[in-house]
């Protein structure tokens, strides 16, 4: 599920699996791709992605109130990745609570995607450190709430990963970042991110938990 319709259709082609468009924000979109799912097997395990947002500091340099952050941006991020996550969730949580149990009653897993700014954002994070924040802080109610349906929840934070975002970076921000990162000094790889959301949909002990992936970086002010 994502926007992107053309590199979208081509991952689905590769996974031999099925694409459908959808806004992670639009209830109605949402729906049909849960049901697309459902209609090929039972819906066990939800991975959210979809996020991001723009840059800006609080105030601008010139005292006018409209140089201040525009709250509309503000908005939309908070929107794109703490509505949209919660609307993914709500929805998928609600096909997965109509499976049949397996030995410890467990019917399904999602995993989030936070990010280490949540944590430590920079200058000019606000937005989204305030989102992601959001999307950790509703990862252990969410997951009280869905226990008695059998469903875990847990949240990845990445720090710094190859993705078409840090790609579209110019090299020198790129090598600034990676050398930032105590260990291994490189940003992290889409595979080790997978491989985490694997582990957490699969691991039935871990549960209400958010989990940073990011090579031991902490975040300075810039
Ligand atoms: N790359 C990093 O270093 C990094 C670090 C921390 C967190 N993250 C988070 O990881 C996630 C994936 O980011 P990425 O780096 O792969 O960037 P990306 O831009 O490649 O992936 C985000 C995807 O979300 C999709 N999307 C955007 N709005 C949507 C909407 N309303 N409905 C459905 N899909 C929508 C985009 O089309 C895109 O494919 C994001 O939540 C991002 O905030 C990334």
């Amino acid at each position: 599920m994502d926007l992107q319709e053309e590199r979208g259709a081509g991952v689905a082609a590769e996974l031999k699996g099925t694409f459908v468009r959808a806004d992670v924000t639009s209830e109605d979109a949402v729906v049909a791709a849960v049901e697309a799912a459902v209609a090929q097997a039972p819906l066990r395990g939800l991975v959210n992605c979809a996020g991001g947002g723009t840059g800006g500091r609080t105030i601008g340099r010139d005292g006018a109130y409209a140089s201040a952050h525009p709250l509309d941006r503000f908005a939309a991020t908070l929107a794109l990745n703490v509505v949209g996550t919660f609307n993914v969730i709500r929805l998928a949580a609600t096909a997965m609570s109509r499976n049949e149990p397996d030995a410890d009653g467990g019917r399904g897993a999602i995993v989030n995607t936070a990010s280490v700014a949540a944590f430590e954002g920079q200058v000019g994070q606000a937005a989204y450190a305030a989102a992601k924040s959001g999307i950790v802080g509703m990862t252990l109610p969410i997951a009280r709430d869905l226990a008695p349906a059998g469903i875990r929840v847990n949240t990845i934070a990445p720090g710094t990963f190859e993705t078409p975002p840090m790609l579209a970076m110019p090299d020198g921000a790129r090598a600034a970042l990676a050398a930032s990162v105590p260990f291994p000094r490189r940003l992290g790889r889409p595979a080790e991110f997978a491989a985490l959301a694997a582990h957490l949909l699969v691991n039935p002990y871990v549960n209400g938990e958010t989990v940073r992936i990011d090579g031991g970086i902490r975040m300075q002010p810039k």
